[in-house]
């Protein structure tokens, strides 16, 4: 289309209108109470009350099965399994600070889970931030670059959405200056590198096992180790206690009864509960995870891995049917690379207000992508090497990107609704 020239609509076609009919109709018998979840961590009612007996009851204890499956899964010498993944990168980034040695810098990306932040922040170490491709949702490697000849010896990466990484180009951009880099892969649940999990291919990774993650333990985390040895890293924090074991199975229990289209709008409705929105949680002292998340980890594998191929089904359908001249700009995998799709990136000019109708967008499930650069975040300000720097790439998303749920609880009617409020 030549620059400037305003897209010709398209005709609607009467099958498409009685497509637009039946889609506005099956969304209006859902209920006041409906709303689609962005994301879907599968967790029954069955595997939480399976687990409460397990922990409370026999008192068992799943967490060295966990490590060791965790230790196959994602090729690893060590697994630890913490409270959440922000405290699993807030350990593997002091770690890797201890490993390269002074000054401790730690590279960010500009634009990313604001977790990723409080972790360094936890670490207490200063931070550099490189910027972000918009085409490809992964380090700009000249930003990469310019982080490392700046100081950094650390560097997190950290594939949103499921969107592998070209580890090899970051390996190569890391190897002349002897830096490290820690993969996060807390999004990466069903995502592929060269065929393997992603979250397999950092000296240190980091998995996340929290709400709205691929697999799901209610809450939790792992830090995998390849090169280095674990050393004591939360030897002496307090251990989770029958009180934390409760909170984790009533987290898990809240989760499954209200992680569900038909009442979510409730939760979301609740100001104090915050669902939906990006807010910084300031880091919290590492711990071991719960025996009941652990013994959760078990149950839900096969749940995950079953709904890691569906959503792949449903983003893959979804962008097929993108038109070429749609204004929306889907993201670039790299060639040895599956996405997981945890959910679907695109960019769109405004953003969700892009969108033909925001509200019903929203409520279908579609949710903007992170509201601010990190360098917005007063706790990151404080200890950026380069203040005033700036990450157009990261601007760009914050202003464009959007996604979309993948997951299996999305009707094919959504689907199409969430296309035409697109076009
Ligand atoms: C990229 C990334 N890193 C780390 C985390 C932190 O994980 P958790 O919620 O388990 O603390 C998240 C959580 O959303 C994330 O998206």
């Amino acid at each position: 289309m030549t620059p400037g020239a305003e897209p010709v609509p398209r005709q609607r076609t009467a099958p498409a209108e009685r497509r637009d009919r039946g889609v506005a109709a099956s969304l209006a018998r859902r209920g006041w109470l409906w709303r689609q979840i962005p994301a879907h961590s599968p967790l029954t009612p069955g595997a939480v009350w399976r687990a409460a007996v397990q922990t409370l009851v026999r008192q068992e204890d799943a967490r060295p099965r966990v490590a060791r499956l965790l230790r196959a899964l994602y090729p690893a010498r060590e697994a630890m399994l913490l409270g959440s993944g922000t405290q699993a990168l807030e350990l593997a980034i002091g770690i890797a600070s201890r490993v390269v040695g002074e000054p401790a810098v730690v590279a960010l990306p500009a634009f990313s889970c604001y977790d990723v932040a409080a972790a360094a922040v936890g670490a207490g170490v200063g931070i550099a931030l490189y910027d972000v491709d918009p085409w490809t949702l992964a380090p700009d490697l000249e930003s990469v670059t310019a982080t490392l000849a700046e100081g950094a010896r650390v560097i997190v990466v950290a594939p949103l959405f499921g969107v592998p990484i070209d580890w090899d180009a970051i390996e190569q951009c890391l190897r002349g200056f002897g830096a490290l880099a820690i993969e996060d892969a807390a999004q990466g649940h069903g995502a592929l590198w060269r065929g393997a999990p992603v979250g397999s291919a950092g000296a240190l990774s980091v998995l996340s096992f929290g709400r709205g993650k691929g697999w799901t333990g209610g809450r939790g985390g792992a830090l995998l180790m390849r090169r280095f040895p674990l050393d004591g890293g939360i030897g002496g924090s307090r251990a989770p206690g029958p009180f934390d074991e409760l909170a984790a199975l009533g987290t898990a229990v809240a989760q499954c009864v209200l992680g569900r289209p038909a009442v979510y709008r409730l939760p979301a409705a609740l100001p104090f509960v915050h669902l939906g929105e990006t807010r910084f949680h300031p880091p919290t002292e590492p711990r071991r995870m719960t025996r009941a998340a652990a013994a959760l980890l078990e149950r839900t594998l096969p749940l995950a891995t079953q709904e890691a191929a569906a959503r792949r089904v449903n983003a893959e359908a979804m962008l097929a049917r993108l038109p070429p001249d749609s204004r929306a700009r889907a993201v670039t995998p790299p060639r040895a690379g599956t996405p997981g799709f945890l959910r679907l990136p695109l960019r769109i000019p405004g953003g969700l207000a892009g969108f033909a109708e925001p509200l019903r967008a929203r409520r279908l499930g579609v949710a903007p992508g992170y509201p601010t650069t990190l360098a917005a975040l007063g706790a990151v300000r404080e200890r950026l090497t380069r203040p005033h720097g700036r990450w157009p790439g990261a601007e760009e998303l914050v202003r464009g990107l959007v996604t979309l749920p993948t997951h299996s609880l999305v009707s094919a009617a959504e689907r199409d609704e969430m296309l035409r409020l697109l076009e």
